[in-house]
């Protein structure tokens, strides 16, 4: 028999966490390309540190809601899933494999395969500390948020040592495959700049909500796509409480992913939720590029998709042959370039200095409001330079920082590889 929380959880009162079993290992592991530094005691998004001491400002589009979880069994999710089946895999992180199942679509009681509505069910590592902290943030955050551009926590399955999660199902899956997976359909410019719009209101609600969270794992793999191509985060394993009490930061051990933490968050553990607007800068630049943030089979000097493409991003002619080949010539120069300017400040190296989430949703409606010129197509075309002018490998190739290799730990860094 599963552990169900008794009443619906209070995710965001310091005083009724979620108790668990299991005590919390210290310090962080984490999926994927990690990075760890100086475990400290009370880690991850269970950590309640922080918390409070804001007003609540939370956006008309989204609400702090008394969470009603289902509680699954594990043979429940089992039979969702006709038994985890290897064809049912979604996707897969550090915390385990995300496989489709099936609900009812109105009770969202388990159903058979086919029937009801799909949904995701990520399954953790039963043998995984890390797998289990994640579970617990994910349920603490996620479960207690409803926004439209958060994917919605349905229910989860938590029997000895199986931590399971179920999600409402994305179709289009994530902004990392429509980017980088060899024959994926091209994103059109309008499209891209929806995605990021959606997605930069997601992190402004997290942002500006009662009790300010850091998402502190923002990255393109982590934002997924619904039908109409709707950007939702997900994966919530590292969300945080971010800072109380007029402080700026929070100082915690360092987690999250390679190419997309924020220099000052590496260097020194001090987290601010300007650290994930660095974030935000990277992927908006993934998308207008088309190429991964990190990719060792390109040329060394490319390898750092930031450190290539910061003296292209404020130079006009230089901008227009990083922009995706992917996109033919069919997007407004205007619009590049105000995007360039846009990921410049995401990227600033000093926190104070990058927009607040709220400042660059602004930025991103003005840029999306600029149309291609009819001309523009023909005037775009020249010869391109950099990782695009052999793009083969980059759809062909995943950068290892991606290899999936069994559990998707192997790609785990070492604590003080260095950025
Ligand atoms: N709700 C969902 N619908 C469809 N695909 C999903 C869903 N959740 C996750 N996936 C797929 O699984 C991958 C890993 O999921 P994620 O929640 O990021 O796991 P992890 O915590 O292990 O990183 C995603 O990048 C995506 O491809
Ligand atoms: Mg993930």
């Amino acid at each position: 028999m599963g552990n169900c929380f008794p009443n619906p959880v209070d995710n965001f009162s310091s005083t009724n966490k979620i108790s668990t079993p299991v005590d919390f290992v210290s310090g962080e592991k984490k999926k994927g390309p990690v990075i760890r530094k100086q475990p400290s005691a009370v880690e991850g998004g269970g950590d309640e540190s922080g918390g409070g001491g804001r007003e609540a400002v939370v956006p008309a589009s989204g609400n702090i809601v008394t969470p009603n979880l289902r509680c699954y069994t594990y043979s429940e999710l089992r039979s969702a899933t006709r038994n985890f089946r290897p064809d049912t895999v979604l996707g897969e992180g550090g915390f385990g494999r995300v496989f489709k199942g099936w609900v009812d679509g109105e009770t969202y009681a388990p159903s058979k395969v086919g029937i009801g509505i799909p949904v995701a069910v990520k399954k953790s590592n039963p043998d995984s500390p890390q797998g289990l902290k994640e579970w617990q943030a994910e349920v603490k955050f996620l479960g207690k948020f409803s926004h439209p551009n958060l994917v919605k926590l349905v229910g989860y399955c938590w029997e000895d040592r199986e931590f399971l999660l179920v999600y409402e199902y994305m179709q289009k899956g994530s902004l990392e495959n429509h980017l980088f997976k060899k024959g994926a359909e091209p994103l059109s410019w309008s499209t891209r700049m929806k995605i990021a719009t959606g997605a930069a209101q997601g992190l402004d609600f997290l942002h500006t909500t009662e009790k300010t969270v850091i998402y502190r794992d923002f990255k393109s793999a982590n934002i997924l796509l619904d039908s109409d191509l709707n950007a939702k985060l997900s994966d919530f394993g590292l969300a945080k409480l971010g800072p109380a009490n007029g402080e700026s930061h929070v100082s915690t051990g360092v987690v999250g992913t390679y190419g997309y933490a924020a220099p000052e968050y590496i260097a020194t553990g001090h987290l601010y939720v300007r650290s994930d607007v660095y974030g935000f800068g990277v992927v908006l630049l993934e998308m207008i590029t088309g190429l991964r943030v990190l990719d060792t089979n390109r040329p060394s000097s490319e390898h750092n998709l930031v450190d290539w493409a910061r003296s292209s991003l404020a130079d006009k002619r230089k901008l227009r042959k990083i922009i995706d080949p992917r996109l033919e010539n069919d997007y407004p120069s205007k619009g590049t370039v105000k995007a360039a300017e846009l990921i410049l400040s995401c990227l600033e190296s000093d926190p104070k200095n990058r927009p607040s989430m709220e400042e660059v949703l602004v930025r991103l409606q003005e840029i999306s409001a600029i149309k291609t010129k009819p001309r523009e197509t023909k005037v775009h075309a020249s010869q391109p330079t950099g990782p695009h002018r052999d793009r083969h490998y980059h759809s062909a190739r995943q950068s290892p920082l991606h290899v999936k290799n069994g559990g998707g730990r192997a790609n785990q860094l070492s604590p003080m590889r260095s950025y």
